[in-house]
C-alpha cells in the first residue's frame, strides 16, 4: 500500500480556520479508497493535544534549537503524528495569531520546525515507517523540500505541494536564516528569496517534485500577475509540473438527509421547514423574495464590500440576508450596521453547528469572492438545494454551472455566476437571483440540478493517487 505523509497546520475536526482544514481532514478516508495510507503530521497545540488518547512516542530530539516529541495517535479515521513543542504550540488563541491579532512573532520557527521534523521522517526518522511521498499544504509545509535537500533525502521520496491560497507566503526576515539553518546559497532570485525576505511558499514551490493546486481555473490563473501575489513568474517557470485538483467536501458530515444539525430532508420541500426555523432564530420575517446566506471568514478575498455594497437592490426585491462569519474589523462593523434592516441577520463569530443550519435554511448561497482557489461553501449550498451565487473565479468557476437560459432549459445549471467582480455585477446577479426565483418551476429544477452535482472526492482522489505514484521512487 502507498504510503504518505500530509503535512499541514491544520486538520478538521481537531483545529481549523478554514477549508485547509477540511481538506486535510477528509484526504485520508478518501485516499483510502484509493488503497493509499495517509498519516497526518500536525503541530500539537493544545486542541489538539487533547483530543489524544493513548498515543505512543515514536520519536524524541531537537531541531532549529528546539526539543520536540513526535507522538503517534489514532483520532477517528486520522493517522495522525503530532509535533509535541510546548515551547512554540503550547498557547492559548488562535494558531496564527496573537492577543495583539497580528502573527505570533516566532510563526516562521513555529512552521519551519513542522517541516524539518516531516522531512526527518521522510528520511526514515521513524524506525517502523517510511512515507514513499510527503504531501505539504500552504506555505506553512514549504519548507519540507529545502530541508529533505539539506538531510541529502531527495531520492528517498517523492514531494508534493498543495497550495491551497498562494496569499500567504509565510515570509521571515533574512537575520532568520541561521536560526531556520537555511543555506545562504539558496538566499536568492533562483532560491526561496522573495524581495529580501525568506519566502517559505517559494522554497516549496521550487522544490518539490509537483504542484497541485485546489481547482483547475485556480492553476490557470496562478500563471497570471492578477492572481499570482507576485509569484506568477515562479508559477509559469513550473507549469509542466503544476495541475490543479478540485477540492470534494465531506458527503456525510454535509448530507442533509442525514444531517443531525437540522431537520432532515431528502427533497427540496423539506428545505421549507429549516427557511422557517432558520428566520425565526434570527428574528426575519416571512417574506416573498429569496433569502440569501453567507458563511465565511470576512476578509478582502471573500468579496464582503460588495455584497454591502449591492445589498439594497437584494432588500428592495424582498430578498433576505443572513450572514456568519468573523475577521477584519471594518467589515463585521458594516455587516453589523446592515443588521439594522429588519430582513437582514448578522452573527459575528465561528459555529459549526450554526454554519449547518443556515446553508440548510437559506435558498441561495453566496460567494462573491474576489478571488476563490476553490471554496467549500458553494459546494455545501450545491448539496443542498440551495443555490449558489457567485463570483467567476477559482473554484466557484468550476463547481457552478451559469443559469443562463440555455442552462437552465438543458437541465444542466446550478447557479448563478457574476463576472466581473464588481459590485455593479452583483447587483445585477441579485436581479437575475430574484427573476429565477418568482418563478417556481424553474426554481425547482435549479434546486433538482443543484442536489444532484457531483461534490464528492472520487475523481480528485484518483488524481492525487496517480501523482503520488508518479513522484514515489521506483523500489
Ligand atoms: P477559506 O478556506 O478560504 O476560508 P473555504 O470555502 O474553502 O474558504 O472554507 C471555509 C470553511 O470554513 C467552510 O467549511 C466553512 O463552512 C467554514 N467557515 C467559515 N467561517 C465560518 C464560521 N464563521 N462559522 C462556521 N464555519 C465557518
Ligand atoms: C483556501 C482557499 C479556499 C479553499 C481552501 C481549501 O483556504 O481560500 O478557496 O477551498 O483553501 O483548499
Amino acid at each position: 500500500m502507498m504510503q504518505v505523509l500530509s503535512v499541514a497546520s491544520e486538520c478538521a475536526p481537531l483545529i481549523k480556520t478554514g477549508g485547509l482544514a477540511d481538506v486535510v481532514g477528509a484526504l485520508p478516508a478518501a485516499m483510502a479508497a484509493e488503497g493509499v495510507q495517509v498519516r497526518t503530521v500536525l503541530p500539537g497545540y493544545p486542541a489538539v493535544m487533547q483530543a489524544l488518547t493513548d498515543p505512543t512516542i515514536v520519536l524524541t530530539g531537537q531541531s532549529l534549537g528546539v526539543p520536540f516529541r513526535v507522538l503517534a495517535a489514532q483520532v477517528g479515521d486520522l493517522d495522525l503524528l503530532v509535533l509535541d513543542a510546548p515551547q512554540l504550540f503550547d498557547r492559548a488563541g488562535s494558531i496564527y495569531l496573537g492577543p495583539n491579532g497580528k502573527d505570533w512573532p516566532d510563526n516562521p520557527l513555529r512552521f519551519a520546525l513542522l517541516s524539518q521534523v516531516a522531512a526527518r521522517i521522510g528520511v526514515g526518522a521513524i524506525s517502523d515507517w517510511q512515507p514513499q511521498v510527503i504531501h505539504a499544504h500552504d506555505w506553512q509545509a514549504g519548507l519540507v523540500p529545502e530541508y529533505l535537500h539539506g538531510l541529502g533525502g531527495s531520492g528517498k521520496v517523492g514531494t508534493i505541494l498543495t497550495i491551497h491560497n498562494i496569499a500567504f507566503h509565510g515570509l521571515a526576515d533574512a537575520s532568520l536564516l541561521n536560526m531556520l539553518q537555511l543555506s545562504p546559497a539558496r538566499m536568492n532570485r533562483d532560491g526561496f528569496e522573495f524581495w529580501g525576505r525568506i519566502s517559505a511558499l517559494k522554497a516549496g514551490l521550487i522544490g518539490a517534485d509537483r504542484l497541485t493546486t485546489v481547482s483547475p481555473t485556480y492553476a490557470e490563473e496562478l500563471m497570471t500577475d492578477a492572481f499570482g501575489m507576485g509569484l506568477d513568474g515562479v508559477m509559469r517557470q513550473r507549469r509542466d509540473v503544476l495541475s490543479g485538483i478540485l477540492n470534494g467536501i465531506d458527503e456525510a458530515a454535509w448530507n442533509p438527509a442525514t444531517d443531525p444539525t437540522i431537520k432532515p430532508y431528502k427533497t427540496t420541500k423539506g428545505k421549507t421547514a429549516n427557511k422557517a426555523a432558520l428566520q425565526a432564530e434570527f428574528g426575519l420575517p416571512t417574506s416573498d423574495g429569496p433569502l440569501c446566506v453567507m458563511v465565511s471568514r470576512l476578509t478582502e478575498q471573500k468579496g464582503v464590500d460588495l455584497l454591502l455594497d449591492a445589498l439594497p437592490t437584494l432588500l428592495a426585491r424582498s430578498g433576505q440576508l443572513i450572514v456568519l462569519g468573523s475577521g477584519a474589523t471594518e467589515l463585521e462593523e458594516g455587516l453589523r450596521n446592515a443588521a439594522r434592516d429588519d430582513h437582514v441577520g448578522v452573527r459575528i463569530g465561528y459555529d459549526e453547528a450554526l454554519s449547518h443550519r443556515i446553508i440548510a435554511g437559506g435558498d441561495c448561497i453566496l460567494v462573491p469572492s474576489r478571488f476563490e482557489p476553490c471554496g467549500l461553501t458553494q459546494m455545501y449550498g450545491l448539496r443542498y438545494g440551495t443555490i449558489p451565487l457567485v463570483a467567476l473565479t477559482g473554484g466557484l468557476a468550476d463547481t457552478v454551472i451559469n443559469a443562463s437560459p440555455a442552462g437552465v432549459l438543458a437541465g444542466v445549471a446550478t447557479g448563478i455566476q457574476f463576472n466581473p467582480i464588481t459590485a455593479d455585477a452583483l447587483r445585477s446577479a441579485f436581479t437575475r437571483l430574484c427573476d429565477l426565483y418568482a418563478d417556481g418551476p424553474l426554481w425547482a429544477r435549479l434546486q433538482k440540478n443543484a442536489m444532484s452535482h457531483p461534490v464528492g472526492w472520487g475523481p480528485s482522489a484518483q488524481a492525487y493517487a496517480a501523482l503520488y505514484r508518479d513522484v514515489a521512487p521506483s523500489s
